[in-house]
């Protein structure tokens, strides 16, 4: 089983970004909990960030073609505003997780709307790093 983990704009910069919100750790440490959470469970898993909304359809596409089992998506604020996103997921038919670190629905009006979650069979707010390691269970579990 292979699992893309994607990343939107700016969680490279976790660490840095409003601590107070994200937490001290770094990207470099989510893709460590990551990884060892799927080597227990024995699934093999990809990462992608990038700060680029056409970088990360093309991330979902790429998915399609290398016969990607599961996606775990963190937009970042792509959530908010992406069709060209949603569009992509609903394109491939991959099953996809999306995960926020906060509670994005106990956040500004703005992030309440999420355009992923239409496609989403589970999202995960509020949980920090740990949203990401629920999601593999999740997709895991599903197959
Ligand atoms: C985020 C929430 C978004 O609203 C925000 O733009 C982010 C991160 C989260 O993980 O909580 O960049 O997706």
């Amino acid at each position: 089983m292979k699992i893309l983990v994607i990343n939107g704009p700016n969680i490279n910069m976790l660490g840095i970004r409003e601590p107070e919100l994200y937490g001290k750790q770094t990207y470099k440490n989510l893709i460590e909990q990551i990884s060892n959470h799927a080597e227990e469970l024995g699934v093999d898993v990809d990462f992608f960030q990038s700060n680029t909304e056409g970088e990360i359809i093309t991330a979902i596409q790429r998915a399609y073609f290398s016969n990607f089992d599961g996606i775990i998506i963190n937009p970042a604020a792509y959530t908010h505003t992406s069709v060209a996103i949603l569009d992509a997921l609903k394109a491939v038919q991959i099953p996809t997780v999306e995960v926020h670190l906060t509670d994005v629905d106990a956040r500004e009006d703005f992030r309440k709307i999420s355009y992923v979650k239409l496609i989403a069979k589970k999202t995960i707010t509020g949980k920090g790093f740990n949203g990401y390691l629920e999601a593999l269970d999740y997709l895991c579990r599903d197959k």
